[in-house]
């Protein structure tokens, strides 16, 4: 029972240590801090308020750039209203801050259920657990149903995914032209019809030098649209350095997943990112996970391979690639390592 309680009913009890299936293990540490933080570089910043007019082109090409070279660039003038992001967030505080007793009715560790809470999907997988309490909305290519939502953070939540489903099209949109393909090539290829929202609560941590929020690890998804709060906290690992995501009001962090990587055969890199926790306040971030579609199969494009540039991954199902996903810790070989 107590693991319902989540990682923030721990910290509730004023814990001064962490339990130490939270501590991380000295040759990860050891292995993580190979890579020094290095505070001058920052992962680029593409102004989208322009995408349908004359800047279309130079927009296309920052993409390009950014998706190639960092995997994660961050995007701001992208049509969803700040009212939106902030509302969002404040629900997924309200939610976490309200009594225990409501959210504990969302606990469970099985799959199956649409809405869930819990702390990490890869409990006792990965070797450490991460700092952070989660709540999972796993879409599929439906629409959730309001009823099915927490109601402190429903109608918030509802308007937000709405938003974030056009967003994810037009920049589907985006990356195929930066792909050299026609706009609308990925979202033909279903990128974009399945989706999962993952609101995380990571609770000010005690101990946060020995502690993660999450820990490395390349996401399995398409592309990813992550919402952060103001707090701080998201390294991403570029040229050997962890190089922090800087939280911009109304801005929006963008990173292309382990499956983009493999239908453009390298050509766009999914970048391995965690996020750290701090001792003072708690961090909300939501993050938006499109997975493709369960019963396609996917492999490099056709038009982006030759026969000097061979296919690097083979045949993989979206439900494949999912289960293996789901099958091992976060902090574990990335996916796409297993479909070369
Ligand atoms: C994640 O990459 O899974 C979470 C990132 C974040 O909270 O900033
Ligand atoms: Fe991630």
């Amino acid at each position: 029972d107590e693991t319902k309680e989540g990682v923030k009913g721990l910290v509730d009890t004023g814990i001064k240590k962490i339990p130490r299936i939270f501590i991380r293990p000295p040759d990860e540490v050891a292995e993580d801090s190979k890579f020094t933080c290095n505070n001058n570089l920052h992962v680029p910043l593409i102004d989208l308020g322009d995408i349908r007019g004359d800047q279309h082109k130079k927009i296309v090409d920052e993409v390009r750039i950014a998706s190639e070279s960092w995997g994660f660039f961050q995007v701001v003038n992208h049509g969803i209203p700040s009212s939106v992001l902030e509302e969002m967030i404040k629900g997924v505080r309200e939610f976490n801050e309200q009594d225990h007793e409501v959210r504990k009715k969302f606990y469970t560790r099985d799959r199956a259920r649409k809405v869930r809470v819990n702390s990490n999907l890869d409990l006792y997988r990965s070797r450490a657990a991460g700092w952070r309490d989660s709540l999972v909305i796993s879409m599929g290519s439906s629409d959730i149903e309001p009823e099915e939502l927490p109601a402190a953070c429903r109608t918030t939540t509802v308007e937000y995914i709405k938003h974030v489903k056009k967003l994810g099209e037009t920049l589907f949109e985006v990356l195929s032209e930066a792909l050299d393909l026609k706009p609308d090539y990925l979202r033909a290829m279903a990128c974009s019809k399945e989706c999962s929202f993952v609101c995380h609560y990571y609770p000010a941590c005690p101990e946060p030098e020995i502690a993660l929020g999450v820990k490395k690890h390349s996401d399995p998804s398409f592309l990813t649209i992550l919402l952060q709060d103001q707090i701080g906290g998201l390294q991403v690992l570029h040229d050997n350095h962890w190089v922090g995501v800087h939280p911009i009001s109304g801005g929006l962090v963008i990173n292309i997943g382990d499956l983009l990587q493999i239908i453009s055969n390298d050509k766009f890199k999914s970048v391995q990112h965690r996020a750290l926790v701090n001792h003072i306040d708690p961090r909300i971030s939501v993050a938006c996970f499109f997975l493709g579609e369960g019963t396609a199969v996917y492999k490099p494009i056709k038009e982006l391979t030759s026969e000097e540039n061979p296919p690097r991954y083979r045949d993989v199902g979206g439900r494949e690639f999912n289960d293996k996903f789901y099958s091992q810790g976060i902090d574990q070989k990335a996916v796409l390592e297993h479909f070369k």
